[in-house]
């Protein structure tokens, strides 16, 4: 589950070091000019008063990119004082304007396009990410690249596709996220139509690559390109086509680094650069595949080979150095930032632009890459995750605050989505066919294969699904085109929100993206009903009980969970074994589920080796399911500590252990 490619704050700041070393450093420096008079010359400093480093105007842009990058997610780190200090000398209103006078001047038509407009725009998305004065003061600036993608694609009339600046599906991808962060909706639009028209008919992919200058793959490019712009299903659909034989590893050439033979050698060092935007591609891909496809596997697998060719080169000679570890950013945070958690992307703020700039595919996208969103629905607001993916459930609980596994509900767009993940029973028929979209929820079994992990269930067999109503909601679900889960978006022991500011306000700060939908039509959770033995109401809710009746007859009460927690209606996964708690290794017969680094073996299930209780929490009932299935005679389950979901962690163990309840 843990990469072997990891952002620590150690690496992140290397970078921002070498970031730090070039932005700034005026020589050697390439011109992008054309000259029409004597008076046009003029030193890179006069021409480019804050893009006149790191060798060449793009490479600059994207340095500080990389820094804006690093300042968001490492805020604590030293280095962030350091980034402060630069943007604060670099952006400045004078030097802004000095920019956009050389866009003005009609030989620099052309300039930088497309690749230096695309940096340009990504750099601005960073920034109003990352909050503060920086994105507003560069806006004019944005904008301006932002006009001039407006104005070339509708003249552009075929893609460009090859592996170095002139690249057109790097552009569109990039220009692409800074439309979702500014929500310049028509600008989106735009580029979304340009890759469909450009790629979408793409099929069976030769890869005759790498040309000898690439540091993009046009293959690849292409692919991430089209992952942003089509929802999961229809992209998993088109990558099957556009690669056929990828599960295979085929065609090799895109699984295989480049070699580089001269790294003093500008155009041959751009090798390393293919190297690390592949990784990033293939990361992104992999997540988007998610784990039930067999070339997610190799799509990893790729990525982590490119990354340990070329990672290990990002500085040493200039002609890498002033441009390399950009890419290495890209990669190291492509698949949804492994090291750093769900940081926001679109840092909610209830008075800023950039938390209604979220857009349903903004959402569904954040949620492919194990991100968060608070979603809202006709009843409460709720903070969403990938159902299928377990970090990113763990990391709802842990947003709430005084977590405690609670089986969540899985949202899905409609009742075939909902037979893919629970059992129909008849009653569970008639019920969806009367009340969704609506504000029902139905506890059904759990379909043998389904997509919603043990943690989202809380281990149990059974699963909540439910089709909201909220217009919004839906579009998120069609995007996503998976069940997520979304428990309502309170910290812990609070109202649940019914309006968008109530959840920013409650749990925003975990959100990459937060979708503004106005007030909850209901304001009340939905009903709950549990189709198991005999047809149960366990939540009241706006879908009454008389409704209910009048179709599948008289309702039970709730039952109290007189296993494990009596008093509760909340029910987890009770296993069969023993469990003996604060234990330092296996006893005979026993399956030790350990916490940090531990000596392996066949009787040894290491909920985290690196000590992560997030990933801790994510195999929890996974694991003790499976030393139930193993036949252990007891589970021994190392100490883990009490911070944070450790908490909800050592609750569910003491309860299993018949500690409490
Ligand atoms: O209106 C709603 O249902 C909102 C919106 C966001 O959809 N969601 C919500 O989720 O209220 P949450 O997690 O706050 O409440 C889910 C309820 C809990 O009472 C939980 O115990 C119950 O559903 N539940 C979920 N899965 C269950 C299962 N397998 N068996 C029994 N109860 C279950
Ligand atoms: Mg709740």
């Amino acid at each position: 589950m843990s990469s072997p490619f990891p952002l620590t704050p150690e690496i992140a700041a290397g970078f921002a070091r070498i970031a730090l070393g070039h932005v700034t450093r005026p020589w050697p420096y390439k011109l992008d000019q054309v000259l029409t008079d004597d008076g046009d010359l003029a030193l890179p400093r006069r021409l480019h008063p804050i893009f006149f480093g790191s060798f060449d105007w793009h490479s600059c842009v994207h340095g500080y990119w990389l820094l804006a990058a690093v300042r968001r997610r490492f805020p604590d780190h030293p280095i962030a004082a350091e980034i402060d200090a630069r943007f604060a000398e670099a952006f400045t209103e004078v030097a802004v304007e000095g920019e956009r006078a050389f866009l003005r001047r009609p030989s620099a038509r052309g300039f930088e396009r497309p690749y230096g407009w695309a940096w340009l725009l990504k750099l601005q998305s960073e920034l109003i990410a990352l909050g503060g004065p920086w994105a507003p003061r560069l806006a004019p600036l944005a904008a301006d690249f932002a006009d001039r993608f407006r104005n070339h694609l509708p003249l552009a009339t075929y893609p460009v596709r090859t592996g170095v600046h002139s690249s057109t599906a790097f552009a569109l991808a990039l220009a692409l996220d800074y439309a979702e962060a500014s929500g310049d909706a028509g600008l989106g639009d735009l580029l979304r139509a340009k890759a469909l028209a450009w790629y979408a008919l793409d099929r069976d992919c030769q890869a005759w690559e790498p040309s000898g200058e690439d540091f993009l793959s046009p293959a690849l490019m292409e692919a991430e390109c089209l992952r942003r712009v089509l929802p999961g299903e229809d992209f998993r659909a088109w990558l099957a086509g556009f690669l056929p034989r990828a599960a295979g590893g085929e065609p090799a050439s895109l699984f295989t680094p480049a070699s580089v033979s001269d790294r003093s050698d500008g155009k041959i060092a751009h090798l390393d650069g293919l190297n690390l935007s592949r990784a990033w591609c293939w990361r992104n891909i992999a997540v988007a595949l998610g784990t039930g496809d067999p070339a997610a596997a190799a799509a990893r697998a790729a990525a982590d080979a490119h990354l340990d060719a070329s990672l290990p080169h990002v500085a040493g000679d200039y002609m890498g150095e002033h441009w390399l570890a950009s890419f290495a950013l890209l990669a190291l945070t492509a698949g949804g930032d492994p090291m750093v958690g769900p940081r926001p992307e679109l840092r909610p703020d209830v008075s800023g632009r950039e938390a209604e700039a979220g857009s349903p595919e903004a959402a569904a996208c954040a949620l492919r890459e194990g991100r968060l969103v608070l979603l809202p629905t006709e009843t409460v607001y709720g903070l969403a995750a990938d159902a299928g993916d377990p970090r990113a459930v763990a990391a709802v609980y842990a947003a709430k605050g005084r977590p405690a596994f609670n089986p969540l509900i899985a949202h899905v767009a409609d009742v075939e989505a909902a037979r893919r993940i629970a059992v129909f029973s008849p009653e569970a028929e008639i019920l969806a066919a009367a009340f969704w979209p609506g504000p029902l929820t139905l506890v059904l079994p759990v379909q043998p294969g389904g997509r919603v992990c043990d943690l989202a269930r809380a281990g149990l067999d059974t699963v909540a699904v439910r089709v909201p109503s909220h217009p919004l909601a839906r579009r998120v679900l069609e995007a996503f085109a998976g069940p997520v889960a979304a428990p309502s978006a309170n910290r812990s022991g609070r109202p649940s929100p019914t309006t968008f500011a109530a959840a920013l306000s409650e749990t925003g700060e975990a959100a990459a993206v937060a979708l503004d939908g106005g007030p909850c039509e209901v304001g009340l959770e939905s009903t709950v009903v549990a189709l198991l033995d005999a047809p149960r109401l366990l939540r009241p809710g706006r879908v009454t009980r008389e409704q209910i009746e009048a179709l599948v007859g008289p309702l039970a009460e709730a039952e109290a969970d007189a296993r494990r927690s009596p008093g509760r209606l909340t029910r987890h996964y009770a296993p069969e074994a023993p469990v003996r708690l604060e234990a330092k290794g296996p006893g005979p017969g026993e399956i030790f589920l350990a916490f940090g680094p531990a000596a392996e073996g066949p009787n040894v299930l290491n909920l985290s080796p690196s000590g992560d209780l997030e990933e801790a929490a994510a195999n929890l009932f996974t694991f003790l399911r499976a030393a139930d299935a193993r036949g252990a005679s007891g589970i021994a389950v190392a100490p883990i500590p009490e911070a944070g979901l450790g908490e909800a962690i050592n609750d569910r163990l003491r309860r299993a252990a018949g500690a409490i309840g």
